[in-house]
């Protein structure tokens, strides 16, 4: 299980910049549930391929470095396609790219398994702009993100944890794909904390930022089984604006967990 704790430390709800060192060669490295992961992935990539995998043209040699750099991590040749590359990681990939004004900008990746979002929808915006949907965000640590990201070395990976809920344990929750809402009056046996391990680290040679993604699925009556976790999710809920609430989908459930939690 991921450190919960750092998902939901004991204070109030608020937007943070907890940065840990990480590994790109564990973070891709194959995974327990491995093989029905890339069964999924390469079901969507199959199905719709446009929603999932983009590259502009100023990604090209960003994305050509990744593949090199990936076979390596991962221990197979990954494609220099995003869409077979897809097919072979486990992690989802984003590549930002510097623009004429030194800011990073989205330029290409694969995402098949998004939280309610779409790659090809945020091609072209900063992270500024990425992060202008999520309220209060861009306000508490938006110009922390872009000096973090000017500062980080190639060599050096920096890993984070977000975390959201779902009515379900489906690996992709892509805007196109119906999947159930969280209704109100549904238990902690129906519901799952969706975590996403992220993970940042330039490449040295195209200049590029890399964001990996990978996401875990736990039975919400199995996180809180732990009580100290329990308590800190309590805390979090209890004090997560409305409007956060809202933007993370809690609004019909968010007072049921602060009682069941509390
Ligand atoms: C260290 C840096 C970063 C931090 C602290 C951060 C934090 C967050 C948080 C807190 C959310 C809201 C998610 C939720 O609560 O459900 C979010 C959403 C998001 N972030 Fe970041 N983020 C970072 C870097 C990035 C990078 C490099 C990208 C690359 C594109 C990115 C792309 C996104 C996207 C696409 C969303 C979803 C937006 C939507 O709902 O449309 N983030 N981020």
């Amino acid at each position: 299980m991921s450190d919960l704790k750092d998902l939901f430390p004991e204070d109030d709800f608020g937007f943070r910049l907890p940065l840990r060192r990480s590994a790109p060669a564990d973070f891709f490295a194959p995974s327990a549930d491995g093989a029905a992961m890339l069964r999924e992935r390469t079901k969507w990539l199959e199905q719709a391929p446009q929603d999932y995998a983009v590259m502009s043209d100023g990604a090209r040699a960003g994305w050509n470095e990744f593949a090199e750099l990936a076979s390596a991590w991962s221990g197979e040749t990954v494609s220099a396609d995003p869409i077979q590359a897809g097919r072979q990681l486990e992690p989802d990939v984003v590549l930002l790219s510097r623009d004429r004004d030194g800011r990073f900008r989205v330029s290409g990746g694969v995402v098949v398994f998004p939280s309610h979002w779409s790659l090809p929808e945020k091609i072209g915006l900063t992270l500024l702009e990425v992060h202008g949907v999520v309220p209060g965000l861009n306000a508490a640590i938006g110009p922390a993100i872009d000096k973090y990201l000017d500062k980080i070395k190639p060599g050096f990976a920096a890993g984070r944890p977000n975390w959201g809920l779902a009515a379900t344990d489906a690996w992709n929750l892509h805007p196109s794909v119906d999947a159930p809402k969280l209704e109100a009056g549904l238990g902690a046996d129906q519901m799952w904390l969706r975590v996403e391990r992220q993970i940042l680290t330039p490449l040295p040679q195209s200049g590029d930022m890399l964001f990996g993604i990978r996401i875990e699925r736990i039975r919400l009556n199995h996180v809180l089984n732990d009580p100290e976790v329990r308590s800190r999710f309590h805390r979090t809920v209890a004090t997560m604006p409305s409007e956060v609430a809202a933007y993370k989908g809690l609004t019909n459930v968010i007072d049921s967990l602060v009682e069941m939690t509390g």
